[in-house]
């Protein structure tokens, strides 16, 4: 593949053909951006492409945490698309980091934040944010919450308040975490299928910095894919619509006529 000409300094380029161009280059250094989108929309396939095109066009180390594929799966899934990624893992420019559900505990975050100290990491992706704030709450100590600060003025005290205030809780600090970081972070998320919200927990639209909402439609037999960029602190976004297709070397953006 060959090296891309660098990028203004303050962007992390996603290297997906048409897409940086939709804001200023990139993905605002050091911030986290939402990817999201129902199944089977390219959430994954996306996020991938930016790790390897992060570690082949632009010299940079990136971390893949999935709680949903084996590492066999995603690696199968990439070398659709030429992704090597048994190579990059041997060369050290990424890392897959596969924790199954059932071994999500309180010490995750941690042991992410140090991976990506310790080994210098500048694309984090966290597959999915959805199940890990499903999840992870339930591991926090009962000391990290003040029950007054739960219920603040309620004088009605019921369970529902404190569910819901672990699962904020969890979601914004998780996030403060990721921005003391030296890296631009893509978290993938379910859609609301309502389509009242734009996530399934309605939450994590507000506490990233960044939207890119994924389609999938299909109709008598003929389908499209789309993107649109929902939202990019700092940015002069493109919010139009944007047709995409996902061909043997991964997503390109359609240009718009
Ligand atoms: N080689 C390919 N060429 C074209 N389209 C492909 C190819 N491989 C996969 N796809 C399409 O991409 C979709 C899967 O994309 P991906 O795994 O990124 O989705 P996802 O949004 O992560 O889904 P989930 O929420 O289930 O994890 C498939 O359903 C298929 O439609
Ligand atoms: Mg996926």
């Amino acid at each position: 593949m060959k090296k891309e000409a660098p990028a203004r300094n303050d962007r992390t380029p996603s290297g997906i053909p048409g897409f940086d161009e939709l804001i200023q280059g990139g993905f605002p250094k050091k911030s986290s951006t939402l990817i999201c989108g129902g199944p089977g929309t390219g959430k994954t396939i996306f996020s991938m492409e930016y790790v390897v095109n992060g570690a082949l066009k632009y010299g940079e180390k990136g971390l893949y945490v999935t709680f949903e594929q084996r590492i066999e799966d995603l690696e199968k899934q990439a070398s659709q698309f030429k992704w090597d990624l048994n190579k990059l893992q041997k060369s050290g420019m990424v890392e897959i980091m596969y924790v199954p559900v059932t071994k999500i505990d309180a010490n995750l975050i941690e042991k992410i934040k140090e991976k990506v100290i310790k080994n210098k990491i500048k694309r984090l992706v966290v597959d999915s944010l959805t199940t890990l704030v499903i999840n992870a709450p339930i591991y926090q100590r009962n000391s990290d919450l003040s029950i007054k600060e739960i219920i603040g003025e309620n004088i009605m005290f019921s369970p529902p308040i404190i569910g819901d205030y672990i699962f904020r809780r969890f979601l914004y600090g998780f996030i403060e975490e990721l921005r003391s970081l030296d890296c631009t972070v893509l978290l993938l998320g379910e859609a609301d299928q309502s389509g009242e919200n734009i996530s399934r927990d309605s939450l994590s639209e507000f506490a990233c910095d960044g939207v890119v909402v994924i389609s999938f439609e299909s109709m008598g037999g003929d389908y499209s894919r789309s993107l649109i960029v929902r939202k990019m602190r700092s940015t002069k976004n493109n919010g139009d619509t944007h047709s995409f297709d996902i061909n043997d070397r991964g997503i390109v953006i359609k240009k718009i006529k």
